[in-house]
């Protein structure tokens, strides 16, 4: 877990941004911290496990948890999504289903989560479905999504990256101004 400055990023924000990512290869952490540094971030919570998922046991392990939408024991997350303003959830696919580690966090934190957007990792099929899944557990619409490829992640990710902060700004801003302006018009 990282702490940065606000004033690193790149877009200019009036947001506090937690970024939260569950990996099990890297490919996922890869473009949470891109996320994150183009954000100017204030945290970043990787989800993470006392059991290791490495090698065949490992890969069929996940594949079932996730087929069979379990809730593994993850260890206790260090942030409170509600002291954020907008948080980032990052997570990759396993068996067209939500890797279970991160079900297991949205499963204890989804009545903490302020506003949100969702980063999802795939080698080709599947994500948009697990979108549906984030949804579902969150239960409510993120300000915007990103399906992003291991190819894609692995050649040059900063592009869709960028645009996906881009829009999660411009989102953000859309639904807090209004609210901001009737507040200030209100007051005698
Ligand atoms: C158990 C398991 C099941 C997977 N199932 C799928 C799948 O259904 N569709 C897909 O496109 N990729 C699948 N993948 C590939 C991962 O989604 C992809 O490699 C992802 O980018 C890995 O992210 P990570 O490096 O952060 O762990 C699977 C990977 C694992 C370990």
């Amino acid at each position: 877990m990282v702490g940065k400055s606000k004033k690193e990023g790149t877009l200019a924000k009036s947001f506090r941004t937690l970024v939260v990512s569950y990996s099990r290869t890297g490919l996922t952490k890869k473009v949470a911290d891109l996320v994150a540094e183009q954000l100017g971030a204030e945290k970043i919570e990787e989800v993470s496990e006392s059991v290791r998922r490495i090698g065949w046991l490992g890969y069929l392990r996940s594949a079932w948890e996730a087929s069979v939408e379990t809730t593994p024991l993850i260890q206790s997350p260090q942030f409170d999504p509600a002291e954020f303003d907008v948080v980032v959830l990052a997570a990759p696919v396993w068996m067209s289903k939500l890797a279970s580690p991160m079900r297991t966090y949205l499963v204890k934190m989804e009545r903490r989560l302020p506003r949100i957007a969702f980063i999802v990792t795939e080698g080709g099929s599947g994500g948009h479905r697990v979108l549906q899944q984030m949804r579902e557990l969150c239960h409510k619409m993120p300000l915007t999504e990103l399906v992003i490829t291991e190819d894609e992640i692995r050649k040059s990710p900063v592009t869709r990256v960028k645009a996906f902060c881009e829009k999660l700004a411009s989102q953000y801003e859309k639904e807090v101004r209004p609210i901001a302006v009737s507040v200030k018009k209100a007051v005698p």
